[in-house]
């Protein structure tokens, strides 16, 4: 009888070029993705999860909350980052020291060592969610890379340009898969495609982004 001593591991991360200053980390959450939802639960616990308006009155279709020095909050007065939760007028929950040192060791092995995020949203969609091309620039220090990591179920990444009008390039991103773009593609317009239906042992019918920013 032949054992397949290989059969039994998981998969090991791997590291895949978007384009210049941009990454997938392949499964680099995977083996912490008890402490990184547990880290979502407490947070969300004191933070609830909330779907905020965007400056035009459009409700979003993801649920937001934050952890850390800074949120990002948006209503009618415009996108921004802010000290307290709206909801509450309370800071915002700590960061979880999890969710910060695994920040760091993915922007390490992404290329950007040092990376001291004070911000974390925490995006919950639902099946019928999506999130639009964007940039992310209510940041002070474009120099800071984003650290976006993905749980639960899968969803299509977009990934474009520094122009809006630039076609997005498609990828496919899964549970513990984690994205890091900074340098000279920072302020590349990105997004998501609609979340479709679906199951996940560890989420039910949702898919999680932590998005890890250093806002100031
Ligand atoms: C975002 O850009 O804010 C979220 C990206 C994602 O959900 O993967
Ligand atoms: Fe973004």
């Amino acid at each position: 009888m032949t054992h397949d001593l290989f059969a039994e591991l998981p998969p090991e991360p791997t590291c895949e070029s978007l384009m210049e200053g941009a990454v997938v980390l392949r499964q680099f959450a995977l083996a912490e993705t008890d402490q990184l939802l547990a880290g979502i639960r407490q947070v969300t616990a004191q933070a609830p999860l909330r779907q905020m308006k965007t400056p035009g009155g459009h409700t979003m279709s993801v649920a937001m909350s934050c952890c850390g020095e800074q949120g990002w909050v948006t209503d009618s007065r415009g996108y921004r980052y802010q000290p307290e939760d709206p909801v509450s007028d309370q800071p915002w929950p700590a960061m979880p020291e999890a969710l910060y040192r695994f920040a760091g060791r993915a922007a390490d092995a992404a290329g950007f060592p040092g990376f001291e995020p004070d911000s974390c949203l925490i995006n919950c969609y639902r099946p019928g969610a999506k999130m639009g091309l964007h940039q992310d620039r209510d940041e002070q220090d474009f120099s800071q890379p984003i650290v976006s990591v993905s749980l639960g179920l899968p969803v299509v990444f977009q990934f474009g340009g520094l122009k809006r009008n630039e076609r997005p390039i498609k990828v496919p991103l899964a549970h513990g898969d984690v994205v890091v773009w900074g340098g000279p593609a920072r302020l590349r317009y990105h997004g998501v495609l609609t979340l479709k239906a679906g199951e996940h042992p560890l989420t039910g019918a949702c898919r999680y982004n932590l998005t890890f920013r250093r806002a100031r």
